[in-house]
């Protein structure tokens, strides 16, 4: 573990859990400020180039969050992200990375709890874990 600040890029679907963080909002629930958004039309919209890429960036952690299964506004969006994060994390491990810097969940409009402690428990892991040390990576401490 280290003093330095982890960041967790989480890509949210628009329909479902952007607006769960929303809420979250309006309740003036607060969660990590290491935690930043992006908001997707759907959690199959993330590409695994916008994971690798988020890493390559500086994201220690990736969150993708979704409608609940069933729920998908695309129908199966969801369930395709499901299998694009299972071999993505396989990838993760033979990289040397741990796979629990990717994380799939679901969070439902008003599901404003829900969000915050999922964003605060991938803050937390990602904290634990540390820094994300790519081979290639170069810091911005060190590009700067
Ligand atoms: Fe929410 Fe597809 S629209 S996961």
């Amino acid at each position: 573990m280290t003093d330095k600040k982890t960041k967790v890029l989480a890509f949210l679907c628009n329909w479902c859990s952007y607006a769960g963080a929303d809420q979250a909002g309006g309740k003036k629930l607060t969660y990590s400020p290491d935690v930043k958004l992006v908001r997707v039309m759907c959690s199959g919209r993330v590409d695994p180039q916008f994971v690798l890429s988020a890493f390559r960036q500086g994201a220690d952690g990736v969150l993708i969050l979704g409608c609940h299964p069933g729920d998908c506004h695309y129908r199966s969006g969801n369930m395709k992200a499901k299998r694009r994060v299972h071999i993505m994390e396989l990838m993760l491990k033979q990289f040397g990375v741990d796979p629990r810097r990717l994380r799939l969940d679901w969070v439902a409009a008003g599901e404003g709890e829900r969000f915050q402690t999922v964003a605060n428990e991938m803050a937390e892991t990602i904290a634990e874990l540390g820094p994300l040390r790519l081979p290639g990576y170069v810091s911005e401490e060190v590009a700067s």
